[in-house]
């Protein structure tokens, strides 16, 4: 498909996006706290989508439309936080498919063609998903695919920073309130141990929760993300937050290995 996306039109959406979010302001210091943790989030993942995709060597206009993909994709969080207070999708609603359903009704993208259109609805709807369908569409499946690395990128960037103790303090709502107790879940051993997608049903705790992060490894869509990952350090960032056990020794030995066979 050609792509095409206009300069304007994409500063538009970005002018549009800084405006959406300003609507969303708060006495409650803990929700205007998690709507600033988006926002900065959503800058982010922008970044991170032009850096794999520059490196993947997309051209001008497919670097705008993934620009728009990303500045878009978590749109559905603020209303989420703003109304259930929790990002638990189980607890509210899918902030993917509410945010497709924000942008559709507010018509942030009226000026593009349809395509374009169904290219970002759809890279958006796919983008949380515990794995990512096949997708007919081939383009709509490389856009996800890139939207998925850039997210899983920085969402590691985040929570290594507070699982560190760099985040500032407490934030329950970034490992969804789960308990820090000890141990870890048989199942999500097993899932990890046979490099199945972990659900996060099955997350009992917050080393649980460490873990299914930690095994989004083998969701890694591009090289030159496990490039990046590699060179950031984040699985080693997670492990040494984790107890010491031979189970997650185990399961650590297995994701490193496919940080090798990129
Ligand atoms: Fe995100």
């Amino acid at each position: 498909m050609n792509i095409i996306v206009d300069k304007l039109r994409l500063e538009e959406v970005k002018k549009w996006f800084t405006d959406y979010v300003h609507t969303f302001k708060f006495v409650d210091q803990g929700i205007q706290q998690n709507i600033d943790l988006k926002e900065d989030h959503t800058m982010r993942v922008c970044n991170e989508i032009l850096n794999i995709g520059t490196q993947l060597g997309l051209n001008d206009d497919e670097l705008r439309l993934a620009e728009i993909i990303a500045l878009l994709h978590d749109i559905g969080r603020f209303e989420q936080i703003s109304r259930y207070q929790t990002f638990m999708d189980s607890k509210s609603v899918d902030h993917a498919e509410l945010g497709v359903k924000i942008v559709k009704h507010l018509e942030v993208l009226k000026p593009f063609d349809d395509s374009i259109k169904e290219l970002v609805y759809c890279s958006v709807k796919y983008h949380s998903k515990p794995s990512l369908p096949v997708i007919e569409n081939e383009d709509c499946m490389f856009f996800s695919k890139l939207l998925r690395d850039a997210d899983k990128l920085d969402i590691w960037n985040v929570v290594t920073e507070y699982y560190n103790g760099k985040g500032g303090g407490k934030n329950g709502a970034i490992v969804l309130d789960l308990p820090d107790t000890h141990g870890i879940s048989e199942k999500i051993y097993r899932d990890l141990m046979n490099k199945s997608t972990v659900y996060i049903k099955d997350v009992k705790n917050l080393n649980d929760f460490k873990l299914l992060q930690a095994g989004w490894i083998f969701d890694i869509n591009f090289s030159v993300t496990i490039d990046i990952i590699r060179n950031r350090r984040y699985l080693e960032m997670i492990k040494q937050t984790l107890p010491e056990s031979k189970e997650i020794d185990e399961i650590f030995h297995l994701l490193q290995l496919r940080m090798f066979k990129s």
